[in-house]
């Protein structure tokens, strides 16, 4: 069976480590990845809008001298005439050698791996993960920390919905001595099944809280996130709480001189574009990182040697 990116957890910690040193490797040496994919072709399968991720995934399979088939609206698509996720892919993996796809009903990349003959890679399903952010976020978090052990970690808005605080959680808590700071509106608090399963389990240190300000001091990063407003049932739930959360210059105040400050993309109003000139604004360093960490996997799931 073929090997798809669906959970952050199938990733052992030297796999992490392995993909982070690639990622690094092809920044340093991009000459030597230039047509690494020559011949291949990467599907992108976007059932829900994307800047970020379908871009990069694409720009990561043209950098390796691959191809790229895009299904970027699936409404041009005979998904839209009501074809299953799983005859979908069969028929996508005849055309393609690996496919990333993202949907917004959480599982449909699992059923997509479970049904296609070439790699799926979950780029972002519902509410539930998003493994390829969380590259992103880790090779960022190396770069700019030099470590994954021995940091406090504030996530702050929609941690109820926020797939890449999911996938971020799962991925930090098999690092020593990692304390996490859930801050969030007592209706978008982590769900309990990351909480219990993933933090709790691995006797981990945490703390749940409204309040940023209070926290702001103890942080080493600082993940902030969009409230998720397609994944409410109610608009004026998401008017309440669309904005509890608004990172201003003031509020950093007291924060560490080495704060880094991370948001998966896209923004809202979460922080002003004040802080975009603050050095400890990380949150277009992931943008691009996320491109290396891409190529990375593609090779990983390729089985492509450098
Ligand atoms: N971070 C992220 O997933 O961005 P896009 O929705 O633009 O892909």
């Amino acid at each position: 069976m073929v090997r798809s990116l669906i959970d952050i957890a199938t990733l052992s910690v030297d796999e992490i480590s392995a993909l982070t040193n690639c990622a690094e490797d092809i920044i340093s040496n991009p000459a030597k990845y230039a047509h690494l994919c020559n011949g291949k072709k990467l599907a992108t399968m976007f059932f829900e809008p994307s800047t970020r991720t379908r871009l990069s995934f694409e720009a990561a399979m043209y950098e390796h001298g691959g191809s790229v088939l895009t299904m970027a609206d699936s409404a041009s698509s005979s998904a839209a005439k009501g074809e299953s996720v799983a005859d979908t892919v069969r028929t996508v993996s005849c055309y393609a050698d690996i496919i990333a796809m993202r949907h917004p009903k959480e599982g449909a990349p699992l059923v997509a791996s479970m049904n296609a003959d070439v790699p799926i890679i979950n780029s972002g399903d519902g509410g539930h993960n998003h493994p390829t952010q969380t590259l992103a976020d880790l090779l960022t978090i190396k770069r700019e920390k030099g470590r994954f052990d021995s940091l406090t970690i504030g996530f702050c808005g929609d941690l109820k919905f926020g797939r890449t605080v999911h996938s971020l959680i799962t991925a930090m808590a098999r690092y020593e001595n990692v304390k996490f700071v859930l801050i969030s509106p007592v209706e978008l608090k982590l769900p309990g099944y990351i909480r219990k399963d993933v933090i709790v389990k691995n006797n981990l240190e945490y703390v749940q809280t409204t309040d940023l300000e209070a926290v702001m001091p103890e942080l080493d990063i600082l993940y902030m996130t969009r409230v998720q407003r397609e994944r409410f049932f109610n608009e004026e739930d998401y008017l309440r709480l669309k904005d509890s959360y608004i990172l201003t210059p003031e509020k950093l105040r007291d924060a560490k001189p080495d704060l880094c400050i991370m948001h998966p993309l896209p923004r809202v109003n979460e922080i002003s574009v004040a802080i975009d000139s603050d050095p400890r604004a990380c949150y277009f360093k992931q943008v691009l990182n996320g491109k290396y960490m891409r190529m990375a996997l593609i090779l990983m799931l390729l089985g492509i040697k450098p």
